[in-house]
């Protein structure tokens, strides 16, 4: 107990490098849990059960309920291996071979790395299974067929690399993987067009965002963001507060509290960095 004791309380006291140290000493589990946090896994697979889906997602397309994501190997992802799991993220298709719609944002899961996705899935293997069944979506025909994803994919997910990854900064590099590969901040603020796909014309911002939210630009002539200071977008990432002293809300506070908060200080910059630089 002593040990404990005196081991918590230097820590704060120790070199910078040290502290680096205890942080690499995390479990697989608990580098996961950080993933999960920042992907958003839980705004749309915990609805009352955590993991176990249920949440309903009114699209133009129709409504998607989302499944049971939890261990249990009967109604969840429980015998799912590795390669499963990957494929879903990164490729959107199922163990089955099926495609999934993109209200699943595999489109930008697509950029995570191996080692990402290697915890992920242990911390989602660590937690509670539960037994609940999936839901069907309910579809307006021709979006009720999977077959005609695979057209859509053609269509829009082209392969390539994660925006930003070109910078010879690596703290923009990594400000732009957190962005677009696991925060997934364009999955919102891109409009998008018929068959749900996004535009490559960047995040300028859209009156038909997700339940028929407006989402403001980041760029573009119209976007206020353009202005902001480094210290108004760490702030925004933080505390969810605008530079007008304005908390944003709808499923941006979602954004902030379940991701954006619970960035460490090393990744807020990084973020912060490559959202600066989109415009300056
Ligand atoms: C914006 C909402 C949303 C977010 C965020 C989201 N998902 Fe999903 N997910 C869905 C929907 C909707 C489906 C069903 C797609 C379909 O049926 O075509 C899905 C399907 C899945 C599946 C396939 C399950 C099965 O039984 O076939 C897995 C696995 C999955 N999601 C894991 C995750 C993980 C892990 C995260 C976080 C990294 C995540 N999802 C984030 C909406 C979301
Ligand atoms: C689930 C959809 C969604 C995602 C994902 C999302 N946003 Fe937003 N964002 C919104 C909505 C909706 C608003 C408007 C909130 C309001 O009106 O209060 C908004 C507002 C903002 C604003 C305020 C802009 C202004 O001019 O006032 C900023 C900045 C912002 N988002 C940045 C981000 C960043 C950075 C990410 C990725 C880390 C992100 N958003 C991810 C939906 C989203």
């Amino acid at each position: 107990m002593r040990i404990i004791t005196y081991m918590t309380l230097s820590l704060a006291a120790l070199p910078l490098s040290w502290a680096n140290a205890a942080q690499n000493q995390q479990s697989d589990s608990e580098k996961g849990a950080y993933i999960f946090d920042l992907a958003g896994c839980a705004s749309c697979h915990t609805k009352d059960k955590p993991l176990a889906g249920g949440l309903a997602m009114e699209t133009d397309f129709g409504v998607f309920y989302t499944p049971n994501i939890s261990p249990d190997k009967e109604f969840g992802i429980g015998s799912w291996s590795q390669t499963d799991f990957n494929r879903a993220l990164r490729e959107g298709v199922s163990p089955a071979g099926e495609h999934y719609f993109p209200a699943f944002p595999y489109t930008s899961y697509r950029w995570m790395s191996d080692e990402d996705l290697r915890v992920l899935k242990v911390y989602i293997d660590n937690q509670q299974a539960v037994k609940i069944a999936n839901q069907k979506h309910d579809l307006a025909f021709p979006f009720n067929q999977r077959g005609l994803m695979g057209y859509w994919k053609w269509l829009f997910v082209d392969p390539m690399p994660v925006p930003g990854s070109d910078s010879q900064d690596p703290q923009i590099q990594r400000g732009a993987y957190i962005a677009n590969a696991l925060t997934h901040c364009a999955e919102c603020h891109t409009p998008r067009s018929l068959l749900g796909g996004q535009r490559t014309i960047g995040m300028i911002g859209t009156t038909n965002g997700p339940e028929g939210e407006s989402v403001p630009g980041l760029v573009g002539p119209k976007a206020s963001f353009v202005q902001w200071s480094k210290d108004d977008i760490a702030t925004l990432l933080e505390l969810g507060m605008t530079p007008e002293g304005d908390f944003v809300g709808g499923s941006m506070s979602h954004v902030i509290d379940n991701s954006t908060a619970k960035l460490t200080p090393e990744d807020n910059q990084a973020l912060t960095a490559y959202l600066y630089q989109l415009n300056n």
